[in-house]
């Protein structure tokens, strides 16, 4: 096989010389363009300017190997001198998450709940909770918790609970999720760099499984924890090898009876803070570092079976077949013309087909649909007129469809004074909803007063490798954290 070649990207042409100079296997071809449209070209920038590209070109494995590659290379601190060691340490913490379950040939993540990568991420999380004192609990879902080691401080019903989720989506990237616990780590660094008494106690959360990316439910470590998802729900849920939640976390010798609600612990929180990269262009276009979430759309997500008859695909005539695929095709559609209608959102991202030959008519298509929109009656009308327009087609065709609701979002509204005080505390920093999915949409259902952070992302793409965040904003983002944590763990 030819050797791959390695495509560096220079926006500034002053800045080609040190590609070349830190990439050993040579500069192949350098191309003039926006990093924006080198991204959307499917080019990874590389380069001085752009870190922090979670990527180089010796891990895509193009050949070529960078002598050095700052992953995350933080400007100088804006904030006075002793800024400094909480920029190191988020340097630090994102370079040793980078590696953990990344895909060398795609750059994206793969990080499942209670797989080896999840473990890994686990034990990171528990090493930077003892670098700081902090004491770690689980909460017997999964969700780590790391408080104050001072007995009287975390004793108090009042604690501020901080952080993300650390798990991905398939081949997802590298900022949603762990750049709010990285943030959160790292904020707690800010506020002791800068003397802050925190006189509640500030807890620093890593949830479970928030993408559901493979038991099917999404948050499903908070909405355990909240009760809102039933223990035996969900130690019922399957993975895509037919492995229960109940038989992965009896392999890794967990108690299957500490899955439980957990309301003693619940009730002395008294906020929730997630920071989080935004997964749209929001901020970007309002040309800001970091906003605050004002509500996220109500979703969910559908699993759809079509089903038919398998037969032989070159002599069974059109009209004898009973082919499920088809029924599948128009909920494709339908879910396309009625989203864009409504000004909706409605994706089919997974399916699997069986018997999966190229010569057979199908006898099973099982489908799940991801529909989000603006308020819950444009949802239900949403998946409804999806279904109708499918199983039209399965009418026609004598095919089945069953449709199973496997997990489903209502609105969220964010506590509005939290919101204003954020964002007010941020110098009028912008204030916007989002389509995307959070623990923190779970906590605020649950009565817990939660805010939102975002940070700009330049090209709104997410859920894949090449979202991204620039440093400076991530930094940002941590200064803006660590300002909000302050001000909520104020007596
Ligand atoms: C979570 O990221 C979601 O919105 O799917
Ligand atoms: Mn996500
Ligand atoms: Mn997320």
């Amino acid at each position: 096989m030819p050797e791959p070649v390695a495509i560096l990207v220079a926006v500034e042409q002053e800045e080609r010389p040190a590609l070349a100079e830190s990439c050993a296997g040579g500069v192949d071809r350098v191309l003039e363009q926006s990093v924006h449209d080198a991204r959307m070209n499917g080019v990874i920038a590389v380069g001085a300017n752009h870190p922090p590209s979670t990527y180089d070109i010796a891990e895509l494995g193009h050949g070529a190997s960078l002598r050095h590659h700052g992953s995350m290379d933080p400007q100088p601190e804006t904030h006075g001198q002793s800024g400094r060691a909480h920029e190191r340490e988020f340097v630090r913490m994102w370079d040793e998450l980078e590696p953990i379950g990344r895909d060398r040939s795609t750059g994206g993540y793969h990080r499942y709940a209670w797989s080896d990568a999840d473990l890994l991420l686990r034990e990171w999380f528990a090493g930077e909770a003892a670098a700081r004192g902090l004491e770690l609990t689980d909460d017997g879902n999964g969700n780590q918790l790391a408080w104050p080691a001072d007995a009287e401080l975390a004793g108090r019903g009042d604690a501020v609970l901080v952080g993300s989720h650390l798990d991905s989506v398939p081949d997802g990237g590298a900022y949603d999720g762990p750049l709010g616990v990285v943030s959160a780590f790292a904020a707690l660094d800010l506020l002791a760099e800068r003397g802050v008494r925190l006189d509640r106690p500030v807890v620093v959360a890593g949830f479970s499984d928030e993408e559901g990316s493979r038991f099917g439910i999404a948050c499903a470590g908070s909405r355990l924890m909240t009760g809102s998802l039933a223990p035996d729900a969900a130690l019922g849920m399957r993975d895509r090898d037919g492995l229960s939640l109940a038989e992965v976390l009896s392999a890794r010798g967990r108690d299957l009876a500490a899955v439980r609600a957990r309301p003693d612990i619940l009730d002395r929180v008294s906020a929730f803070v997630e920071l989080h990269v935004e997964q749209g262009r929001g901020l970007a276009d309002m040309d800001a570092a970091v906003g605050v979430a004002s509500a996220i759309w109500p979703h969910g997500r559908f699993r759809l079976e079509f089903t038919g008859e398998a037969n032989h695909a070159g002599t069974t005539l059109m009209q004898d077949r009973r082919d499920p695929m088809l029924a599948f095709a128009a909920a494709v559609l339908a879910a396309d013309e009625h989203a864009r209608e409504a000004g909706a959102r409605a994706t089919f991202g997974r399916v699997e087909v069986l018997p999966g030959g190229t010569n057979a008519i199908p006898s099973s298509v099982r489908a799940w649909l991801d529909a989000r929109a603006p308020d819950e009656a444009s949802l239900v009308a949403l998946v409804e007129a999806i279904t109708l327009q499918a199983r039209g087609m399965s009418r026609r065709d004598g095919t089945g469809l069953d449709v199973t609701p496997e997990s489903v979002s209502a609105a969220v509204s964010f506590d509005t004074a939290l919101r204003d005080a954020a964002a007010a505390l941020l110098g009028g920093a912008p204030v916007l909803p989002t389509g995307a999915g959070h623990d923190a949409g779970v906590l605020s259902q649950h009565g817990v007063p939660t805010v939102m952070l975002f940070v700009r992302n330049p090209t709104g793409v997410s859920h894949s490798p090449y979202e991204h965040a620039d440093p400076d904003d991530c930094l940002a983002g941590v200064r803006a954290l660590a300002d909000v944590l302050a001000h909520l763990a104020a007596a």
